[in-house]
């Protein structure tokens, strides 16, 4: 089985000339699923992250599971406005306009090793912005994994240029 074959590819969406690649299909597909979580987690299997910080929404459903096979905490790096405790938050560039992304202050502790984790990266500004403020709180980024990068939109050199290391599964051009 090659897992890129259990994604599914949606011309035209959201808006025209856009491809979306779209991995709910994945997720429904038990083996490809347990493969992606697999091969994600194949790094750091010896047990050196303390947590893992999924982004929201699809890197929740990720990080769920990568959080549980290395046997470390989940922390959610939400939208704005979505948690009840003291915040720490960071604004990011979006397509249109800028948005703003909170973590619990108290979520990651200083010297922490931290991996962060999300379905796909496009232009990066989104996994920037949360390595930022996980740096912020005084973390240690470990890596950032993504099953799709989109090389194109330049997001995975970004975070290399931070000196966050990248692991992708797939590459879509
Ligand atoms: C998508 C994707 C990443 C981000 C990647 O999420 O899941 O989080 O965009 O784009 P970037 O690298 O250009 O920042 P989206 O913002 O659509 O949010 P959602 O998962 O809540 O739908
Ligand atoms: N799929 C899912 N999320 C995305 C995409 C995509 O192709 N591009 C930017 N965010």
């Amino acid at each position: 089985m090659n897992l890129s074959d259990a994604i599914r590819s949606i011309p035209d969406y959201p808006k025209p000339g856009i491809v979306f690649r779209d991995i709910t299909t994945l997720l429904g597909n038990a083996r490809a699923f347990r493969r992606a979580i697999d091969e994600l987690v194949q790094p750091w299997a010896g047990g050196k992250i303390d947590k893992v910080a999924g982004i929201e929404a699809r890197g929740f459903i990720l990080g769920g599971a990568v959080a549980h096979q290395l046997s470390a905490g989940f922390v959610p790096v939400r939208k704005k406005g979505k948690l009840p405790h003291e915040t720490v938050s960071i604004a990011y560039s979006l397509e249109y306009g800028v948005d703003e992304m909170e973590m619990h202050k108290d979520a990651i502790l200083p010297g922490e090793r931290v991996l962060l984790v999300d379905d796909l990266i496009a232009t990066g500004g989104t996994a920037t912005a949360a390595a930022t403020l996980i740096r912020s709180m005084g973390a240690v980024i470990e890596a950032a994994c993504f099953i799709v990068d989109l090389p194109e939109l330049g997001g995975a050199a970004k975070l290399t240029a931070m000196d966050v290391p990248v692991r992708t599964l797939i590459a879509f051009e």
